[in-house]
């Protein structure tokens, strides 16, 4: 997704990107982390729950990133990409700041197995996330209790 964006920074305003783990061990290819921090065009910030004894950032929860940006809500779109648990914290917030329920897209990728809509491991009350997904709005998926689960 966001090499996506980045390969077409042409058609999008800011860029922010918030990233966070439980500690920087958990990192996934921190290599990434420069480029993004080097970009003009890229906001980048960074949190951990629990810091290394070398590692100079932000310590928190993704939430506490937040309040760090000030967003323009009408203008904002928000792709969140983490666990059940994580998504349910970031929309509260993310609604809280008056982003629209509309603009706020999920990942539920994790949940998939075979990817072919076989197994049913990826089913999300009447979605199969390989089959209608992996990405949904907000709006669609409120109501589950899957999506947050
Ligand atoms: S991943 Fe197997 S049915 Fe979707």
């Amino acid at each position: 997704m966001i090499d996506e964006v980045l390969d077409h920074r042409s058609m999008f305003g800011r860029v922010i990107i918030m990233y966070g783990t439980r500690s920087p061990a958990d990192f996934l290819f921190p290599d990434e982390f420069r480029t993004w921090d080097e970009r003009e065009d890229v906001e980048f910030y960074l949190t951990v729950d629990r810091p290394t004894e070398d590692y100079v950032g932000n310590v928190g929860v993704i939430t506490t990133l937040l309040p760090k940006v000030e967003l323009h809500p009408r203008n904002t779109v928000a792709v969140v990409i983490g666990p059940p648990i994580m998504y349910r914290f970031v929309v509260r917030d993310l609604l809280a700041r008056h982003i629209p329920e509309g603009n706020i897209w999920m990942s539920f990728e994790r949940q998939m197995k075979c990817a072919v809509g076989k197994c049913g491991h990826c089913q999300m009350h009447h979605f199969y996330t390989c089959q209608d997904g992996p990405s949904f709005n907000y709006a669609e998926v409120k109501g589950l209790e899957e999506a947050f689960a």
